[in-house]
């Protein structure tokens, strides 16, 4: 049975466009994620620190019982803050200082010797290393090549095609992609863009061990607490 990694994210983002705000408090979402059942935790800590701050960090270090996965390009900066912390798995994902979150796999033709040795380096650390990748059999054998322990297979162009064919076409190359890196020993991961309708279309698609979703999750969860939320609010205001 497949796991769920839950990216609270944007439990930060929240937080971070209010400036001397503490809440929503990311530590918060994640012990709810957990008792909801999420086996896996996910922090992008950018470069930029948009949303997640390396306190956050820390601190779901210690109080987390599952799987904390921190998503981080693979700069000397970021390696450093993996090797402090140690997180169970590191993920690497490309990084663009201007994008609206992680647009594409990263390139692992032309990044290999530097993803290389930030591998290394994080193995030599006990830290598990995954390889945020696009669903592409030439990316599948480098990540495998340079002793990758995971890969994350690139869900985005699926879940964000705006036509049927579209879709149908980027799902036979995740199948595939899932396929090819399974037989090669590598554990497979899914991720990005991933909601509510997209992940029924997962089913039987066994050798995808987790399931890294944040985005659909943050979005509903605003939705469902609204309810209450007024309530407790419009309360208050009545009793003034
Ligand atoms: N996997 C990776 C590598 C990501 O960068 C992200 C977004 O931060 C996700 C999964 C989760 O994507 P989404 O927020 O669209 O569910």
């Amino acid at each position: 049975m497949a796991h769920l990694s839950v990216n609270i994210d944007h439990v930060a983002t929240l937080r971070q466009a209010r400036e001397n705000v503490q809440y929503p408090e990311p530590v918060s979402a994640a012990m709810i994620a957990e008792i909801a059942g999420a086996e896996g935790i996910v922090v992008h800590l950018r470069e930029d620190r948009r949303h997640i701050q390396d306190r956050d960090v820390k601190l779901l270090k210690q109080v987390i019982q599952g799987k904390l996965i921190l998503e981080m390009a693979g700069t000397s900066e970021m390696i450093g803050v993996a090797l402090d912390i140690q997180p169970d798995v590191v993920t690497l994902v490309p990084e663009k200082r201007n994008e609206l979150t992680t647009e594409g796999g990263l390139d692992l033709i032309l990044n290999k010797a530097s993803v290389s040795k930030a591998v290394s380096t994080l193995h030599d650390s006990g830290i598990s290393v995954c390889i945020f990748i696009d669903p592409e059999p030439e990316q599948i054998k480098i990540a495998h090549h340079i002793n990758a322990d995971m890969v994350e297979i690139h869900t985005g162009t699926f879940c964000d095609a705006s036509t049927s064919s579209k879709k149908e076409r980027a799902f036979s190359r995740i199948v595939d992609a899932v396929k090819f890196a399974h037989k090669l020993k590598l554990v497979v991961n899914a991720g990005h863009g991933i909601c509510y309708n997209t992940i029924k279309a997962f089913k039987g698609l066994k050798e995808i061990e987790e399931f890294s979703i944040g985005h659909s999750i943050i979005s509903r969860a605003v939705l469902v607490g609204m309810d209450k939320a007024v309530r407790e609010m419009h309360k208050l205001v009545k009793e003034l």
